[in-house]
């Protein structure tokens, strides 16, 4: 069974505060969303395998640890997701990125699928889906199901926010999948954003309205 992580952390906390406040501007937004990505990265991937190496210090010989194979992929959903890609890639910068394109309709609130280019060797590594809003779970659920068709097994989820909704469905959905969420909010509203939230995630990390 996959676990929810709720972060708690006050660093993390007073950074979505600040993410959330409508007068924060783009270039704060992007860096904000790069710092809390790093943070959310930091705890979901404490259980990432350890192996013993042998190596001298100035003064004599040693076992250190070093992460085993160094085998990960970061895949964010576009376009939102790939503003949390180089908090991730700063701590782990030889891991492998694979991009899925999905766009949630405005009428219909589903996602519809655009572009899936992942690494060939995709299903060999720790893949860490990462977005920045978990709002109805459709467009999580629609990139995990697209990788899970790609014999992608080894699943992580990260996002800054989610509504409950979304985080129940995806949970459900993929009881398997450990999922790591910034801040939970209280709900969703008719137009399917989160509530409070920070609005459309996309438009403030690129600038776009
Ligand atoms: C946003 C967000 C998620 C999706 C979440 O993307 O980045 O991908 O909505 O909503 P859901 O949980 O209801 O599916 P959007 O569709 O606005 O596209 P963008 O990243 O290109 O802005
Ligand atoms: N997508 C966003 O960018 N924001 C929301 O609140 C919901 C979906």
């Amino acid at each position: 069974m996959g676990k929810v992580m709720i972060m708690d952390h006050p660093l993390l906390q007073h950074k979505i505060g600040l993410m959330r406040r409508k007068e924060t501007s783009t270039k704060d937004f992007r860096e904000l969303v790069n710092e809390v990505a790093m943070l959310i990265y930091y705890e979901a991937s404490r259980d990432l395998p350890l192996a013993d190496k042998e190596i001298e210090t100035p003064i004599c010989k040693t076992t250190v640890k070093e992460i085993a194979g160094k085998k990960l992929c970061v895949v964010p959903i576009l376009r939102a997701g790939i503003g949390l890609c180089d908090g991730i890639l700063q701590m782990n910068p030889s891991a492998k990125v694979g991009h899925v394109g999905l766009y949630r309709d405005e009428t219909t609130l589903e996602p519809v699928e655009y572009f899936c280019k992942m690494p060939s060797d995709a299903s060999e590594r720790d893949i860490f889906v990462v977005d920045p809003m978990l709002a109805t779970g459709g467009s999580a659920i629609a990139a995990i199901t697209l990788l899970r068709k790609k014999g992608i097994s080894r699943i992580r989820f990260l996002c800054l926010i989610a509504a409950p909704e979304g985080l129940a469905k995806l949970h459900e959905a993929f009881p398997d999948v450990d999922i790591y969420v910034g801040a939970l909010d209280e709900k969703l509203n008719e137009n399917g954003y989160i509530v409070p939230g920070l609005g459309d995630a996309g438009d403030r990390i690129f600038g776009t309205k």
